[in-house]
């Protein structure tokens, strides 16, 4: 099967009830990890792309690795994304260098601003058979080296949706409810909490459009005890809790976001393998170790939490 966007995999998960995983990639354990998982249980895929990711591994290496997966993973549906595009530029190289699906993220620019630029992304995309995700709100976070405070964070506003999806023709919307990028969501202490008020909200304003949770790592802490018992610094790391993200997966959240669990992940398996036998230097023996706890937690996430098990 080739790439393909995200249009039909969204519609489904829509009337089901269910939301896609959208999975960072940066190197080629990962993109196997997370590839295998969803190959052996059939679930819809959507691997994404960052700025950062493309500058480390390079856009033809990344391009390669997920051809690869495909040609390993023949059944089930991969769309190939561009996480957080920041300008017209980039996004454009993505959608020229293969990619199905694009994020133009306007929303550290005022609405009309946002829109514009918005706009002309989609009129790129579209007229190349490209689909593209819109943002609105913003989200508390590091990502690529940009890091937006809690209180410089804000929710989306639910009365704008609807004239930022026509005016713009965007084909999904991430929108900013309570979650955040990284590995540090909620305070030690405090009650994690969403606000799915306004999901409601946006939900009723655009009935049946797809809408995107990012920064929706649960931030495991088995694997957070890995890396702490093994010369880790990772104390107070919490992410959004698993009920909050399925209740999210049955209502108007069509993909989900998920890369610091990954992360998590690997290091947890490189870190007890070097912990272990400091002697070892083979890097086959600790990313396999990695690449196969990135595989459990998507397998554990299609299973769990986003409910795609099967519907490949
Ligand atoms: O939203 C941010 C993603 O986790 C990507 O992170 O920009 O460091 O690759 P990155
Ligand atoms: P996490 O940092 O919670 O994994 O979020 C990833 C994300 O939103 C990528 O766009
Ligand atoms: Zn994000």
């Amino acid at each position: 099967m080739a790439l393909v966007t995200s249009t039909e995999m969204f519609k489904k998960a829509y009337e089901g009830g269910y939301a896609i995983g959208a999975f960072n990639v940066n190197n080629m354990e990962i993109v196997q990890g997370i590839t295998e998982a969803a190959g052996e249980l059939k679930a819809p895929l959507i691997l994404q792309v960052s700025a950062g990711a493309r500058k480390y591994a390079n856009h033809t290496y990344l391009m390669k690795l997920v051809e690869a997966a495909i040609i390993e993973n023949p059944d089930i549906p991969i769309c190939l994304h561009l996480d957080h595009g920041a300008d017209f530029d980039i996004c454009k190289s993505c959608i020229d260098g293969g990619f199905t699906s694009v994020m133009i993220d306007g929303s550290s620019h005022s609405f009309e601003d946002n829109i514009a630029l918005s706009r002309k992304v989609v009129e790129y995309a579209h007229d190349h058979g490209v689909v593209v995700e819109g943002e609105l709100g913003t989200l508390a976070g590091v990502e690529d080296e940009v890091k937006v405070s809690a209180e410089d964070s804000s929710y989306t506003r639910p009365e704008e949706v609807q004239e930022f999806v026509e005016r713009t023709g965007v084909d999904s919307l991430a929108i900013a409810i309570g979650t955040s990028h990284g590995a540090f969501k909620f305070k030690p202490g405090t009650k994690p909490q969403l606000r799915f008020d306004i999901l409601e909200e946006v939900e009723k304003r655009l009935p049946g459009f797809p809408i995107v949770l990012h920064g929706a790592s649960s931030v495991s802490q088995d694997y957070v005890k890995i890396i702490q018992e093994n010369g880790g610094n990772l104390a107070d790391a919490i992410g959004i809790p698993e009920d909050m993200l399925r209740k999210a997966a049955s209502m108007a959240v069509c993909k989900i976001n998920i890369d610091s669990d990954l992360r998590l992940a690997m290091t947890a398996g490189v870190r007890q393998v070097l912990t272990a036998d400091p002697a070892k230097f083979d890097p086959r023996e600790y990313l396999k170790v990695g690449r196969q706890y990135v595989k459990d937690v998507v397998a554990h996430k299609i299973k769990d939490v986003l409910g795609c098990e099967g519907k490949a």
